[in-house]
C-alpha cells in the first residue's frame, strides 16, 4: 500500500470514528504524570527512571507533578478530575488502587473502573528496617523490642493506606502489637527521619531502603519474600529470619483517566514497554532491586484483572487489622 493509499485509508478510519482524529498525531505537547506521594520516595523515585525513557519513546516530556497526601489517594482523585486525553497519568499502587478500598470508606474513586489501565510498571520487595540505634540486630532482637516497647515506639510511613502503612500494619497483626504511626507525605521524607534517628522504623520498598542499607546508614533485618533481594544479598528473608508468615509484595502500575481513548492507551502502553525493555532502565531497577512485570501484566487486560485480584486480596487482610483512615 503506498503513501497515498495509507493516508487515504487513515483518513478514512477517522472520519468512520474508528481512531479519534487526536489519536493520530499524539501526543502532541508534553504529558503530566502525576505521583501521589512526595518527590524522593520509591514512587518516585522509579516514576522518574520510567517516565525519562518513555519521553524519548513518544518525543514529549513525561513531567513529574508530586500531588501527595491521604496516603496516595489525593493523587489519583485528582488524575479521576482530568481530562481522559492521554495528557494526564499517573504511577498508583498496592495503596492507592488495592488497599484503598478497605481503608477508606469514603474513596473517591473505584481503583478499577474511574482509570484506564496502561500497565503494570515493577513490582517490589518489603523490608523491615529500623534506625541505626535501635537495639535489636536481627529480626527476632527487634519483635522483642517492638513488643516491650510497643507504647513509645515510632513507625513512620507515607499516610494511611500508603504502601509503607499497610504493608507494616501486616507486621503488625502478625506480631500482635499496635505502635504509634508517624505519617509522611511520602516514605522520601520518612527515610530521612529514619537516618537521622527521629523515627524507630519503617517498613518499606527495596527501591527506597536499598542505597541505604549498602550506605549503612539504616538496619534492615529482613525481606518479606521467599528469596532474598539480589540489591540486598545480605539481608535475610523473612523465613530465615524466623518470621515466614510475613511475607508481601507490592507493586507500580500506570494508569490514565477512564475514557482515555483505547489507541492513546495503546500508544502510552507502547512506550512503557518499551522503557521497560531499555537497558539502562532494567538496569537502574535492578540496582535498586525492583522486579519488571511478567506475563501479561504490563498489558492494559493484564493489569485490570490483576487490580481486581489485588483488591479482592487486601480487602479481607485491612479489616481483619480492623484499621480504617477514619480510625
Ligand atoms: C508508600 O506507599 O509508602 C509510598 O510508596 C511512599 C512513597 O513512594 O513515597
Amino acid at each position: 500500500m503506498n503513501r497515498r493509499h495509507i493516508i487515504a485509508a487513515t483518513a478514512a478510519a477517522v472520519m468512520a470514528g474508528v481512531v479519534p482524529a487526536a489519536a493520530q498525531t499524539y501526543p502532541t505537547r508534553p504529558i503530566t504524570m502525576i505521583i501521589p506521594f512526595a518527590a524522593g520516595g520509591p514512587t518516585d523515585v522509579v516514576a522518574r527512571i520510567v517516565a525519562e525513557a518513555m519521553s524519548k519513546n513518544l518525543g514529549q516530556s513525561v513531567v513529574i507533578e508530586n500531588v501527595a497526601g491521604a496516603g496516595g489517594t489525593t493523587g489519583a482523585t485528582r488524575l479521576t478530575q482530568q481530562q481522559p486525553d492521554g495528557y494526564s497519568i499517573m504511577i498508583g499502587h498496592t495503596g492507592t488502587h488495592a488497599a484503598s478500598v478497605a481503608l477508606y470508606p469514603n474513596l473517591r474513586y473505584n481503583p478499577v473502573t474511574d482509570f484506564a489501565q496502561i500497565g503494570l510498571v515493577n513490582t517490589n520487595a518489603i523490608l523491615i528496617t529500623a534506625k541505626k540505634a535501635l537495639p535489636a540486630n536481627n529480626l527476632s532482637e527487634f519483635v522483642a523490642w517492638l513488643k516491650a516497647n510497643e507504647r513509645t515506639a515510632n513507625n513512620a510511613h507515607a499516610g494511611i493506606g500508603s504502601v509503607s502503612h499497610t504493608t507494616c500494619l501486616l507486621l503488625h497483626a502478625i506480631i500482635g502489637v499496635k505502635p504509634q504511626s508517624v505519617p509522611y507525605r511520602g516514605t522520601g521524607p520518612a527515610m530521612n527521619d529514619l537516618v537521622a534517628g527521629q523515627v524507630d522504623y519503617l517498613c518499606d520498598q527495596v527501591v527506597n531502603v536499598a542505597p541505604q542499607v549498602r550506605a549503612g546508614t539504616i538496619k534492615a533485618f529482613a525481606v518479606a519474600q521467599a528469596a532474598r533481594n539480589a540489591a540486598l544479598p545480605d539481608v535475610p528473608t523473612t523465613a530465615e529470619a524466623g518470621l515466614p508468615a510475613y511475607q508481601v509484595v507490592v507493586w507500580n502500575a500506570m494508569l490514565a483517566p477512564k475514557g482515555t481513548p483505547d489507541a492513546i492507551v495503546t500508544r502510552l502502553n507502547q512506550a512503557l514497554v518499551a522503557a521497560l525493555n531499555d537497558d539502562g532502565v532494567k538496569a537502574r531497577l535492578a540496582e535498586l532491586g525492583a522486579d519488571l512485570p511478567t506475563g501479561n501484566l504490563a498489558t492494559p487486560a493484564g493489569l485490570r484483572a490483576f487490580l481486581e485480584a489485588e483488591i479482592a486480596k487486601w480487602t479481607p487482610v485491612i479489616k481483619a487489622a480492623g484499621v480504617t483512615a477514619s480510625n
